[in-house]
């Protein structure tokens, strides 16, 4: 086993931490059913995720989140690991089938039981629960009604949204409605990749309009009851890169750029999709829908990972990945993280933001009672400086929540991509902090004395 001076931290990611404001908060996120198993206990109902998880073909060796991290049974444990972490922020997803199995009708007592320990555990250990309603696993029985093709879910959403909000919102920092909502539309709908698994592009088009439509619903419900907690969304995004300043690859490097960023975006912000050209399909929208869609938000969630490469040419000219690729094949690019929101900063009037995922997978080796994971450490640096970078800039920060807090089920994936700061031995569920976790400790302990000594100055 290492000390952990071995850890040690660099004088720059001192650095990094004089550059956000008081209160910035570093934590780690996780989502439902890549963690919690126990899949049909307690009441709950089946998800989408479930079915498409069990019908054969559809991810790596026909895994499925049934055990995943056992984290509903492990949770208080869980909780204890976080906080000798030192996480103060930790970001977590309700699913919607474990509070209400058909996604309409009966509450599941024992589902919100759950979450409503797992906020009050969180606070008991002075770690900032921050909530999203829905990262991808609609109940089943709305889906055999439609899913999100029909209308009526987003109204089944927004009442979901209210009744948690009724009973967290009033501990939780911050509420999200939607994780991604491009991947529910797109990976899901349009791709085939993800729950429910059509490949329909006008479908998705218009499933991305239903979600936006439930984000404002449920932003309006849930201000009908007054919670403490921020309200707002969680969106994906990237900045896009033309691979030449060839006509082509500017114009595709745009046209990638809207239909991933500004095709949410610019509805939540500016009450409009974007008319760019190349985009093919828009969807059916109905008188009132855009306003209640850029109902205004508390704060915006941004996830991000890796950049956009946009070349036109046959063949395409590779991404030059001078960083390197992580074990996804997704390029390390941590300057684009600053680029898009200092671009942001110019082009939309931005709530407060919340970084809500940002992180790398490994092919993590558990030696000796220990995981060396040096390139996690480098990334988060790497994405901390770019992030720093924005907030000098002017774009107010409020906090970074590294993704995941441990490995856990990667979607159609399955569980050999491993994200976490903490190792997970599935057989027997053992949790190994990792290098980076240990280093990640150290950096949010020096912080927090960087940021009481700077309270003594401006006392005296
Ligand atoms: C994001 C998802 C998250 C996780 C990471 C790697 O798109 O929100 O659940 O799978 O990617």
């Amino acid at each position: 086993m290492k000390t952990f001076s071995q850890y040690a931290l660099s004088k720059s990611d001192l650095g990094l931490c004089d550059a956000f404001a008081d209160g910035f908060v570093l934590g780690a996120a996780a989502a439902a059913y890549q963690i919690e198993g126990s899949a049909s206990a307690d009441g709950r109902g089946p998800s989408i995720w479930d079915t498409f998880s069990h019908t054969p073909g559809k991810t790596v060796n026909g895994e499925t989140g049934d055990v995943a991290c056992d984290h509903y049974r492990r949770w208080k444990s869980d909780v204890d690991l976080m906080q000798s972490l030192a996480l103060e922020a930790y970001r977590f997803s309700i699913s919607w089938s474990r509070v209400q199995p058909s996604g309409s009708g009966a509450w599941n007592p024992m589902g919100l039981a759950f979450y409503d320990q797992l906020v009050d555990r969180l606070l008991e250990k002075s770690i900032q629960p921050h909530a999203t309603l829905y990262h991808w696993d609609l109940p089943q029985a709305l889906q055999d009604k439609g899913g999100w093709a029909n209308r009526d879910t987003a109204h089944r959403f927004a009442d979901y949204a209210e009744e948690i909000a009724t009973r967290l919102g009033d501990r939780l920092v911050t509420l999200a409605t939607h994780n991604e909502p491009y991947c529910t539309a797109t990976l899901g709908h349009e791709l085939g990749k993800f729950a429910p698994g059509f490949r329909d592009a006008a479908l998705a088009t218009q499933v991305s309009h239903h979600l936006l439509l439930s984000h404002g619903l449920a932003m309006k419900s849930m201000r009908s009851v007054s919670p403490k907690a921020a309200l707002g969304i969680v969106l994906n995004q990237s900045a896009a890169s033309p691979a030449t300043e060839s006509a082509e690859d500017v114009a595709l490097a745009r046209l990638l750029y809207a239909k991933f960023v500004r095709w949410y975006m610019d509805p939540i912000l500016l009450g409009r999709y974007p008319d760019e050209i190349g985009i093919q399909h828009y969807p059916d929208v109905q008188v009132g829908d855009m306003e209640l869609i850029s109902e205004p938000i508390d704060f915006l969630g941004i996830n991000y990972y890796t950049r956009l490469w946009a070349s036109a040419s046959t063949p395409p000219v590779p991404a030059p990945n001078a960083l390197g690729v992580n074990d996804m094949g997704w390029e390390t690019y941590p300057s684009g993280l600053g680029d898009l929101l200092l671009d942001h900063r110019e082009n939309y009037r931005l709530p407060p933001i919340y970084i809500c995922e940002n992180g790398m997978a490994c092919a993590d080796q558990l030696v000796d009672g220990s995981v060396s994971d040096p390139a996690r450490i480098e990334y988060v640096r790497g994405h901390l400086a770019s992030l720093a970078r924005a907030s000098q800039g002017g774009v107010d920060i409020r906090g970074y929540m590294y993704w995941s807090v441990m490995d856990n089920y990667e979607w159609d994936s399955g569980y050999a991509k491993r994200f976490g700061l903490v190792h997970v031995d599935y057989p027997t569920q053992t949790r190994t902090p990792k290098e980076s976790a240990h280093w990640y400790r150290e950096l949010i302990e020096a912080k927090q004395r960087l940021s009481a000594t700077q309270k003594i100055a401006v006392t005296a």
